[in-house]
């Protein structure tokens, strides 16, 4: 099976330090201390309201990161603009609403075909690889593929909040949909709510090239260093590469 990518969310390093208002802990330290554990790229999201990542952490990132910036972002024209400028490599495109505590649910892509695919068509245009999160639903993927974006991250929160059937009937919607998105040429890549526990069965999906993970890794940080954290993580995603 091909090596599976971790790219590893810091906002919540930033949650922490907007907290307070201060100059620490600070998001891009982390995110270098995170590629030396062995992280293959950095994600942020800089939200409309900034609660946690400012434009300062991306243009830093931008500047010392070693591997890749995952910039994720609404289809909101200033973050748009701000995304255009800077140009990291990857932007992921998902939807946001203010009073939520995290990203709840994918995109509409085949509701707001129009809107999103104007979006992609810019990025696109200014050589930066787009992904579409969406949940894992068929029409979604297709119509992500109609897009022109690269890539799609496929939802795993239902799977991570769920029950025991529900992960199971979860499971087999994300393989499902890993592997149509794969035969219409898109990158696949996958997170939310992944954690030490759930990583296994995520992990064994094939065709998946990267997850993205940042609230399970920035929380065991404090207990056995980020680092650690980091490489334990990596580990599991690993081990289950490897299993027959
Ligand atoms: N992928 C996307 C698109 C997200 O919005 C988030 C949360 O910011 C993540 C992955 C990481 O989720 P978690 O923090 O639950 O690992």
């Amino acid at each position: 099976m091909k090596p599976l990518l971790l790219g590893v969310n810091v906002d919540h390093i930033a949650t922490l330090r907007q907290a307070r208002g201060t100059r620490y802990p600070d998001p891009v330290y982390a995110a270098l201390l995170a590629e030396e554990a062995g992280a293959d790229g950095i994600t942020v999201h800089l939200r409309e309201d900034r609660r946690h990542i400012q434009e300062r952490d991306v243009r830093l990132l931008q500047q010392m990161t070693q591997t890749r910036v995952n910039l994720e972002l609404a289809v909101q024209d200033q973050v748009l603009g701000f995304a255009l400028e800077l140009q990291p490599q990857h932007c992921c495109l998902v939807p946001e609403r203010r009073e939520e505590l995290t990203t709840e649910g994918g995109l509409d892509v085949r509701g707001q075909f129009n809107r999103i695919k104007g979006a992609v068509t810019d990025l696109v245009q200014a050589d930066i690889e787009v992904s579409l999160f969406i949940d894992p639903e068929v029409d979604q993927v297709k119509a992500a593929a109609d897009t022109g974006a690269q890539a799609i991250e496929l939802h795993t929160g239902a799977y991570a909040d769920g029950g025991p059937a529900e992960q199971k009937a979860e499971l087999q919607r994300l393989q499902h949909c890993a592997q149509l998105a794969t035969d219409l040429g898109l990158v696949v890549n996958a997170g939310h709510g992944l954690h030490y526990h759930n990583i296994e069965p995520i992990a064994a999906i094939a065709p998946l090239n990267e997850l993205n993970i940042g609230h399970s890794i920035i929380s065991r940080s404090f207990f056995v260093g980020l680092k650690v954290a980091v490489q334990e993580m990596k580990q599991l995603m690993n081990a289950a590469r490897v299993a027959p």
